[in-house]
């Protein structure tokens, strides 16, 4: 058996062992979440040399969600550099819930960039100029990530700005702390619709892949950040990127991850391979149930734990 056959083999394997699993639920505190297939499910992984392989609903599509926050961190470390974006959002775990009020003590930054107050604050610092809106300069940024031309869905988007008022308190409580360098509502609807970017696991497995890739994407051959700025992100959503359950995942999987509450997720093994998975059951956490299974299983089996 030739190692593409292999890798599809195994997908397609896991696929099978944990597409009955029926444990969690989708989101619904953003309405348009709730009308998720519970059944759909698809695995997707992406070599350096840009071969795409996937299993299941590995072309179906969904939102990002929170696993925007890593690209746009990316592209706000490529506008700024990494100390002037520290001074404004930390890089500290913090224990706590992908939506907790996250205000460092004394400065009134964020935690991180992984959390939804970090990450409202990266949106707003990507430079918003008549030329290039901040939410243009976003959208590009993914599509280079991905490989191709990604859009809004506008359906999810709506849902989001129509309750998101956690998002908007959260944002409101950056500004007055001085922390939030720009209008709060303006940056509250940019973060909502990076949120609704409409991807499949196989896009997932791209830009999952081009941060693993030193920044040039594997199947374009588009270098998208730097090799630094890739760098950079990885070690954040290795220490962030699964919120309260980050040091569990580090500890038993072992791989940079981000998850998003549409069912989305990515894994990352630095110049090895980009990982992706999507089922919108959600455990406590946010993160795809079958997902979380499915990767850690592959990690133990093929020894893709980093330490
Ligand atoms: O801001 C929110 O609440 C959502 N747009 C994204 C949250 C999310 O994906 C959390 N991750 N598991």
């Amino acid at each position: 058996m030739s190692a593409s056959e292999a890798v599809t083999d195994t997908l397609r394997e896991l696929h099978g062992r944990f597409a009955g699993v029926r444990e969690g639920q989708p989101a619904d505190y953003i309405p348009e979440l709730a009308r998720a297939v519970s059944d759909d499910f698809g695995l997707a992984l992406v070599s350096m040399d840009g071969h795409a392989y996937g299993a299941g609903a590995a072309d179906t599509p969904f939102t990002l969600q929170s696993v925007s926050k890593p690209f746009v961190y990316a592209l706000a470390l490529t506008a700024l550099g990494l100390d002037e974006v520290t001074r404004w959002v930390g890089a500290e775990p913090s224990g706590e819930a992908f939506n907790a009020i996250s205000l460092e003590h004394g400065t009134g930054r964020p935690a991180n960039a992984m959390v939804n107050a970090g990450a409202i604050v990266t949106t707003a610092l990507v430079p918003d100029t008549r030329e290039a809106p901040a939410f243009q300069s976003i959208l590009t940024c993914l599509s280079r990530f991905a490989g191709r031309k990604l859009d809004v869905d506008e359906g999810v988007y709506g849902s989001e700005a129509a309750t998101g008022d956690r998002n908007r308190a959260l944002a409101y409580l950056i500004r007055s702390t001085g922390a939030l360098p720009v209008d709060p509502v303006a940056a509250v609807d940019t973060y909502f619709r990076q949120c609704a970017v409409r991807v499949t696991a196989l896009d997932l497995a791209v830009m999952a892949a081009t941060l693993a890739h030193g920044g040039v994407n594997p199947v374009t051959g588009e270098r998208v950040v730097s090799p630094e700025v890739a760098a950079q992100v990885l070690a954040v959503m290795a220490t962030c990127g699964m919120y309260d359950s980050s040091g569990d995942w580090l500890l038993r999987v072992g791989l940079p991850a981000k998850s998003g509450v549409s069912g989305g997720l990515i894994a990352a093994g630095p110049a090895r391979f980009g990982l992706a998975a999507y089922s919108p059951l959600l455990d406590a956490a946010g993160t795809s149930v079958r997902g979380h299974a499915a990767l850690a299983a592959l990690s133990e089996r093929f020894g893709l734990h980093l330490m």
